[in-house]
């Protein structure tokens, strides 16, 4: 019988246990936190990602473009404008932004053009996780190797700094993108993907599941599903929670890499068969990555994966692994990248990025 080695760590658990997140195509972190530069200095060397997430030279471009964006006004108060930069630009990923580039690239279009789309999608990225860490949501103590907005900062500016990046990726939109079309196009369709139906109401769902009865997981891996041997498929497919599950995962995640290649698509003027193939390509590594990161819930280690580990079946969420067990939800993951593969297939050789980054949705570790 296979055995899954986790562990729970409650989120009030502090910072000092574990704050070496490290991954050496990130910014090396600036720590302020005395027990963070401790942990920090006992942490081993950085290691090199094995996967090869297909923009690699596109990322010091995104990271200037965001550091341009933190310009906030005049009016903008010192310590907010501080909490949104902190958000913006800690050591993420920059999946999103890249996507955006990479569909404008592959429908024609250039990455610089789509750089403003890029950008204000990163912004609405970053808000939702300040919002998802506060206390009232997934109170998380530890986001991308470093303390949560509300734990650097406070509750209330964390709040509102999520809701300063909110607006100002629409300003960036209206402002920096020049053709009004264009514009108005990707202002509709981020604000679509960002509201109340998709992204924020994909997060409600969440929450309320975690709250339901009807929806309750057990808490024990082992009921949950992680010896996957014991379980019947039959009437795990049949599951309700599943369909619930898959509509949750879509809107608060899925939405937002949905949009990102649609707005590359309408940077670069995309022919309609493009943008469905965008579309269906989006649909499969947007549900994959949610799959993927219930996974590394169970599976990593918070200083590989630079937030804690071991929350969500203690918190009662609903997630592909608690459903489907480890090896299920790795198995979905894996279809959903391959059918991800054959869309961006289609592109030929300017698809290739495409096919590296859903590799490396699936492959990731962090
Ligand atoms: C985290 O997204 C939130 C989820 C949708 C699971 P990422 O894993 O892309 O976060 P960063 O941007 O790299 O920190
Ligand atoms: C959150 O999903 C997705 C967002 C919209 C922010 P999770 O709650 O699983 O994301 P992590 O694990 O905290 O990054
Ligand atoms: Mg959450
Ligand atoms: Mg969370
Ligand atoms: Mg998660």
């Amino acid at each position: 019988m296979r055995t899954v080695a986790w562990t729970i760590r409650p989120a009030s658990s502090k910072l000092s246990q574990s704050l070496h997140f490290i991954h050496s195509s990130f910014h090396p972190p600036q720590f302020s936190s005395t027990a963070v530069i401790a942990a920090l200095q006992m942490s081993p060397p950085p290691k090199k990602a094995s996967v090869n997430c297909g923009f690699d030279d596109l990322r010091p471009h995104i990271e200037q473009a965001l550091e341009r964006a933190c310009e906030f006004g005049s009016g903008c108060p010192t310590r907010l404008g501080e909490a949104m930069s902190y958000a913006l630009l800690a050591p993420g990923k920059r999946l999103r932004p890249a996507l955006v580039m990479m569909a404008a690239e592959c429908c024609g279009g250039s990455w610089e053009d789509a750089m403003p789309a890029a950008i204000a999608v990163e912004m609405i990225h970053a808000y939702s996780l300040i919002h998802d860490d506060l206390p009232a949501m997934d109170d998380d103590d530890l986001r991308r190797g470093r303390p949560t907005v509300h734990i650097k900062f406070d509750e209330a500016t964390a709040i509102l700094a999520g809701d300063g990046l909110l607006t100002e990726a629409f300003s960036h939109l209206s402002q920096q993108i020049k053709a009004p079309e264009k514009a108005l196009a990707a202002i509709r369709a981020l604000s679509l993907a960002a509201g109340a139906s998709r992204l924020v109401g994909g997060q409600a769902d969440d929450l309320s599941a975690e709250r339901d009865p009807v929806f309750a997981q057990p808490a024990s891996p082992a009921v949950a599903g992680c010896q996957d041997e014991t379980l019947d498929w039959s009437e795990i497919l049949d599951d309700p929670r599943l369909g619930h599950l898959e509509s949750i995962h879509r809107r608060k995640t899925g939405a937002l890499f949905s949009v990102s290649l649609d707005l590359g698509a309408i940077m670069a003027d995309a022919s309609e068969p493009q943008r469905e193939s965008l579309g269906n390509y989006a649909a499969s590594i947007g549900l994959a990555f949610q799959v993927v990161d219930d996974l590394l819930d169970y599976t990593a280690e918070a200083s590989t994966l630079g937030k804690r580990t071991g929350k969500d079946a203690g918190r009662g969420k609903l997630t592909y692994p608690g459903l489907l067990g480890l090896g299920g939800a790795r198995q979905k993951a894996q279809e959903l990248i391959a059918a991800a593969r054959c869309e961006a297939e289609k592109f030929g050789d300017s698809g290739r990025r495409l096919r590296l980054l859903a590799d490396f949705v699936l492959e990731r570790s962090y």
